[in-house]
Formats: C-alpha cells, structure tokens, sequence
C-alpha cells in the first residue's frame, strides 16, 4: 500500500425511519437562522420539505428557502445560494436532496465567505478556501456518496465545463432509505451505478497490484450487484435500498481509495460530455464505461480480469480472456438493469459535441493509460 493519512469528519446517521431525530438532534447544535435548500419540486410533492420545515421551525430556528437547485448545479446557482447566505445572516446550511443539492451546498458554503470568485481561485489561481459556513447533508437520493466528501461538481455554462471544486465537508449525514423510496426507479437505477462506477474507478487505478482498499471495494461491488437486482425485483425491499445506500457511502468516503491512486478518467468524460448537453450522470457513465475499458485492455489486463473473476464471477484461459469477459459482463448487466449502451438513448447524436468534450476533458494521471485526446475522441465516438 502507498502511505496515506486518513481522517473522516462526517457523523453518519443510518438507518430506516432515523431522519426526524437526527436532524432535530443535530439542529439544536447549531445556530438561529437555516438556509433549507433543495432542488426542483420532489421534497414539496412528497410533503418532506413540509415535514423538515416543521422539525426545524420546532426547534426555534429561523427558516430561509433555497429551492430550485437543477440537477447538474450550475455556477451561478452557487452564486444565488452564497447571496442569500450573506444577505441573511445563515449561520447553517441544511441540503435535502440528492447529490445535486448537496455539492451546490458545498460550494455555497465556501463562496459566502469568500471576496474572490471560487471558480477562479480554484482554477487560475490554484487555491483554496479554507472557512465554511457549516453543513448537513440529508440524502433523498443516494448513489454519488456526495455527502461523504468535499469534492462538489459544478457546471459553469458560460465556460462549458463541468468540473470539480472543492468546498466543505458536511458536519453530519442522514442516511435514512425511507426518503429515498419516491425516486423513480430510473433515478435508482442511475444512482446504484454511480456507486458501482466510483468503485471501478478507484479499483482501476494505481498500483495494478492489489491491496486491501482493493479487497474491501470488490465486496462493495459485489454488494451493489446483488442489491440492485433486488431492488429492481421488489422496491419495497427496504433491506437492499439501505445497502445501497451504505454503498454508495463506502465507496464515497475515502476508505476504499486509501494507499492508492484513483482513476476516474470515465468520470471525467462523463462531466465533460455533461457540460455539453446536460445529460443524466450515471446513465451516461454506463454508456462509457463499458468501451473506455476495451481500450484498457492490455494497460489494465491483470486489474480488469481479477474484477472478472472476483466481482462478476468469470473468467477465461488466459488473463486477456478473463480481461474480455469481465467486460462483456459489466455490458450485459448494464443492459439486465434497463441501462443505455449508446448515446442516442440519451440523445446526443451530434459528432462535435463529442469533439468539444474530448477536448475539454481532463486528464487523469491515476488512470493505468495515458490518453491523447484524439483517444479519448475515439472512445466516445465508438459510444454512438
Ligand atoms: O430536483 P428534484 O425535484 O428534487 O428532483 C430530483 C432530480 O430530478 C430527484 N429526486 C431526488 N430525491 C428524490 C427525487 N425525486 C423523488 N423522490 C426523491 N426522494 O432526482 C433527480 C436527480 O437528483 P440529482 O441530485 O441531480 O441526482 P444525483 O444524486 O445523481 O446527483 C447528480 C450530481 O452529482 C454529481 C453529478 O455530476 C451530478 O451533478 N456527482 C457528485 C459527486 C460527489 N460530490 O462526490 C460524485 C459523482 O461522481 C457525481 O459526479
Ligand atoms: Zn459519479
């Protein structure tokens, strides 16, 4: 293993049912005015906004709405969020919702705080911010494990680019699968293979060698797999919509990325080809992930054919072979789940987007190859 020094700064609440008294619990420890933000209609139609509002107006706190955060949050919704949070006087942020609102909360926190714009501080200047407005994250939506970390993905549309920034941990996380049974089981699906991407990615990384980190990310792998069917089979299996979503902690929360290098370069294509045409996260990650891997197939060989075997039960006569299979393995799944192969089926059709985005993309040093951009072209072309 690669030497590594670990910390992790989120409380978790877990569990069917806990939501009420962990927010009440919570709030009590934090300041008079809450910033309740939330995204585009849900928490009013399934009357949770109605029911937190109510727990935090009980608690004797002053309630401020910031609703109508897009999936995919945009730079200058930061924006809005961050005025509100000055202009009112927010001494906490309550995020109710899925990763969308959560990373926009993020990034709210620290750009209220700031004088300089955090787009450019990150990127141009290569700094930054070290005070936040404190946080809770309460999930309605799991699969992004975007409550576990401070890396937030933002879309700045007058750039055309979707990219990481980094912001604040939340104090503390609700984990509480009851909120999540309204998602349309589109959105579960998606969700469940964000989680399972998050954790290829950081098993494809560096070193090829195994190590433990490695070990504990094939039993989360095998986890999503088994539970998704399940879920998928009966959505009233509330056992498996809460692995899930402890799933998509795990593989968020560092544990499963510790003494190695991460690859997410099939993430990265994914927030570019996103900034272009607003396409759904996960889905579009099962369009690349299955082709991006081909091209990794003598780089990642030894990597791709131990996932074979030890995650999707197969294996070949020769590493190659089993390399292949596993593969055609991921493919067949993503299509047992209802998943897209192909870009039409999110409608993109248009070459030079793809273009764009490959020439937008960043490049990841933790990934077994070294792309050129006219790799990564080919790649999201063959995704047609
Ligand atoms: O906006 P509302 O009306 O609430 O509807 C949302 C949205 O349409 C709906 N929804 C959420 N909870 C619901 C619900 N509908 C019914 N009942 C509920 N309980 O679900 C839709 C999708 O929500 P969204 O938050 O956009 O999805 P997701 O959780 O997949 O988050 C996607 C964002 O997270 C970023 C993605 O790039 C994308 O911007 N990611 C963040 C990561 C991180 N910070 O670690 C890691 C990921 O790799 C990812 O990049
Ligand atoms: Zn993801």
């Amino acid at each position: 293993m690669d030497n590594f020094t670990y910390q992790y700064p989120v409380r978790q609440y877990f569990g069917k049912g806990c939501a009420e008294s962990a927010i009440k619990k919570e709030l009590s420890l934090v300041g008079q005015n809450v910033l309740l933000a939330y995204g585009c209609g849900s928490l009013k139609h399934t009357g949770l906004y109605d029911k937190v509002k109510g727990w935090l107006l009980e608690s004797g706190k002053n309630v401020v709405d910031f609703g109508g955060i897009m999936s995919n949050p945009t730079y200058e919704k930061v924006q809005e969020g961050a005025r509100l949070v000055r202009e009112s006087g927010i001494d906490f942020i309550l995020a109710v919702g899925g990763g969308s609102v959560i990373d926009c909360c993020k990034i709210v926190s620290a750009q209220a705080l700031l004088d300089e714009d955090i787009w450019e501080m990150q990127y141009v200047k290569h700094e930054f911010p070290t005070r936040f407005v404190p946080m809770g994250a309460v999930v309605t939506a799991s699969g992004t494990g975007a409550e576990q970390n401070n890396g937030a993905v933002i879309t700045h549309t007058g750039e055309q680019l979707k990219q990481p920034l980094v912001g604040a941990y939340h104090n503390f996380a609700v984990l509480d699968s009851d909120l999540t049974r309204s998602l349309p089981m589109a959105q579960v699906i998606s969700g469940a293979f964000d989680t399972l991407s998050h954790c290829m990615e950081t098993y494809m990384g560096k070193p090829q060698i195994n190590n433990l980190s490695d070990e504990l990310n094939e039993s989360v792998m095998r986890n999503v797999i088994q539970n998704l069917r399940a879920l998928i089979a009966d959505p009233d299996n509330d056992f498996a919509r809460g692995e899930l979503m402890w799933d998509s902690a795990l593989a968020e929360n560092g544990l499963l990325k510790l003494g190695k290098q991460t690859d997410f370069q099939c993430h990265m294509l994914e927030h570019a080809v996103g900034a272009y045409t607003d396409c759904n996260h996960g889905r579009a990650l099962a369009v690349i992930h299955p082709v991006l891997y081909r091209h990794l197939l003598n780089e990642g060989k030894e990597k791709l054919a131990r996932m074979a075997e030890q995650v999707w039960g197969v294996k070949g006569s020769t590493t190659e072979e089993s390399a292949a299979f596993g593969i055609a393995a991921l493919e067949d799944f993503i299509r047992e789940v209802g998943l897209p192969t192909r870009w039409h089926e999110l409608g993109i059709t248009d070459e030079s987007i793809l273009r764009a985005a490959a020439d937008t993309c960043l490049l990841m040093p933790g990934c077994c190859k070294q792309f050129t951009r006219d790799e990564l072209f080919e790649v999201l072309k063959e995704c047609m």
